[in-house]
């Protein structure tokens, strides 16, 4: 089973890639930018990795982020996470990415853009791994800092596929956004949420009455809602699940009591992501084997992740039809 999974090709949606900054790559950004660190050790950074619930997930992950200054950077920290994917089969991703952590430090966005962007046609060209880019919006941050995020990225239109809506959920629903949202929809850019990571289902009908999103990032807690779980099956809107994620932030106790095996005997059309693989213990290959080992679903199944995923992508019909 480990040898089928880890070369089953694989397709992720769900990666922030300010959290594939591994400890190491920290450091020499750190070192390279002047930057003081609160630890001293890549083991000390990775003994604080130790989570109750998003926020304090959230808090060292954005500290993490403050080593990326320049264009350089980002694409160093593109290209680490699309080596990563190589090595795991991944033949498509599309990530995400959060200008506003970087904006807000007086990091032009073009830097940051420039950089991920280099890094993915790199990754095209080198490595044959196809890309989109989503830039999220900060649900902690107002409304007017989104809307002026917006504006930023519009010279850059052609290099982002969509816009997405990430940090702090609670507190902070898909209504804050209604406006922006619908503005990105006018420009021509696709749109997702997370929604159900650690809210409530409501934010998940939410995101798709008022936001008008493809896809559900997270969403394991559509189970709280029976016809809400049914809507998802009919239409066919695909979650975007990150197992390790969910269980170091808590949302799950165990892997065990993960629902995403569950979710796809209902027909659901869920994927497999790892979301800050480089905070949560792994890639896509460790995601595929951590869901293997505890929920015991067959190679059909597993290989169905990778079909809902190529489904469930930006790309274009022929070009999903090219990876099937
Ligand atoms: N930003 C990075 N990872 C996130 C997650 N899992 N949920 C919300 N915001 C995030
Ligand atoms: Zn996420």
């Amino acid at each position: 089973m480990d040898g089928f999974i880890k070369t089953l090709p694989k397709v992720e949606l769900h990666l922030h890639i300010e959290g594939s900054l591994e400890p190491e790559l920290m450091f020499t950004l750190a070192k390279r930018n002047g930057i003081d660190l609160p630890y001293e050790s890549v083991a000390q950074v990775q003994a604080a990795y130790d989570f109750d619930d998003l926020q304090s997930f959230l808090d060292l992950y954005y500290q993490g982020a403050q080593v990326l200054l320049n264009e350089q950077d980002f694409y160093d920290l593109t290209w680490a996470y699309l080596k990563r994917c190589k090595a795991d089969h991944v033949i498509h991703t599309e990530i995400f990415f959060d200008p506003q952590t970087h904006t807000a430090r007086g990091v032009p966005f073009d830097a940051v853009i420039n950089g991920i962007t280099r890094a993915l046609e790199d990754g095209q060209e080198q490595l044959n791994i196809s890309s989109h880019t989503i830039m999220c919006f900060l649900r902690h941050l107002s409304e007017e800092d989104a809307i002026e995020t917006l504006q930023q990225a519009l010279p850059y239109k052609d290099k982002i596929i969509g816009v997405g809506l990430d940090s702090s959920e609670q507190g902070h629903p898909p209504e804050k956004f209604k406006r922006v949202f619908e503005q990105a929809k006018e420009l021509g850019f696709l749109t997702v949420a997370h929604a159900g990571e650690e809210g409530p289902a409501s934010n998940i009908w939410d995101g798709l009455d008022m936001l008008h999103i493809s896809r559900v990032d997270h969403g394991v807690r559509c189970i709280e809602d029976e016809s809400l779980v049914q809507h998802l099956m009919e239409k066919q809107i695909p979650l975007t699940v990150c197992p390790l994620s969910n269980v170091k932030l808590k949302v799950f106790d165990h892997m065990r009591d993960h629902n995403i095996v569950e979710l796809l005997r209902k027909g659901l059309c869920v994927t497999v992501n790892s979301d800050d693989p480089a905070y949560f213990g792994g890639y896509m290959v460790d995601n595929f084997l951590a869901v293997a080992h505890a929920l015991n679903p067959s190679k059909r199944e597993l290989a169905k992740f990778t079909e809902n995923a190529i489904e469930a992508s930006f790309l274009t019909l022929e070009e999903k039809t090219a990876l099937k």
